[in-house]
């Protein structure tokens, strides 16, 4: 699949770096191509990957990740505007001490026929660049539009080594805003750190 992925910090060039190794076109967009960090990224990565600026990223994509500052969302989203049509759209980010930390209603409004996923948001970019604990694969808990864009998004969470846990559609967004908060919790103030995950069991 073309993916988009808006930012190339640590969850941008994480999720980018497995994608890419699993065949997939990454293409970045950022605030500025040409930064040094941006260019050592890409000359890390190979494979063809590229950068552009964010205000035309997401005209030919498949999929366009956001992994920006949460604080960034709506202007980012107004600024792309049409070119979100009839994309997959996948938020990451989060609103860190907001009642909602996702940004899905600004999504919908900027692309109200898109199918939008709230993934990749409730584990550190540790868990997804190492997807391994004691043995265990760890699960990722996602939420969004049903349907056969579920079927790719699972396929991307597979690709990045991890379970995909499909919790419900966008109204379940919560959960996962609680789950975060859990793993905030356990990773600094009860000092598990952040190679932390949640599993579920069962038969
Ligand atoms: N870090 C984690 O473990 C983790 C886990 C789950 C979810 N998240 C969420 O994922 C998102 C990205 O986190 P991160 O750790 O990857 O952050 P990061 O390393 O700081 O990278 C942020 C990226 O967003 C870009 N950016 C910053 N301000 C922007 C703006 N106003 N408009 C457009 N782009 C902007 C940065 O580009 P410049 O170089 O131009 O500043 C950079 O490429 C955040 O919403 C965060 O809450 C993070």
């Amino acid at each position: 699949m073309k993916i988009i992925i808006l930012g190339a910090g640590n969850i941008g060039s994480t999720l980018g770096s497995k994608w890419a190794n699993k065949g997939h076109e990454v293409v970045f967009g950022v605030r500025d191509p040409q930064a040094e960090k941006v260019q050592a990224l890409l000359a890390k990565m190979g494979q063809g990957t590229t950068a552009v600026s964010i205000s035309t990223a997401a005209a030919n994509a498949d999929v366009v990740v956001f992994a920006i500052p949460g604080s960034a969302m709506a202007a980012t989203a107004a600024q792309l505007g049409s070119q979100l049509n009839g994309k997959i759209l996948i938020d990451t980010t989060n609103n860190v001490g907001q009642p909602v930390m996702g940004s899905l209603d600004v999504l919908r409004q900027a692309a109200p026929d898109s199918p939008i996923f709230r993934a990749f948001c409730t584990l550190g970019w540790e868990n997804f660049a190492v997807p391994v604990i004691d043995g265990m694969q760890v699960d990722l808990f996602y939420c969004g539009d049903g349907g056969g864009e579920q079927t790719a998004v699972d396929n991307l969470i597979t690709d990045i080594g991890l379970r995909p846990v499909y919790v419900g559609g966008v109204e379940t967004a919560d959960l996962l805003d609680a789950l975060t908060r859990l793993w905030f919790i356990m990773a600094f103030q009860k000092g598990y750190g952040r190679h932390l995950a949640f599993k579920m069991i069962g038969d």
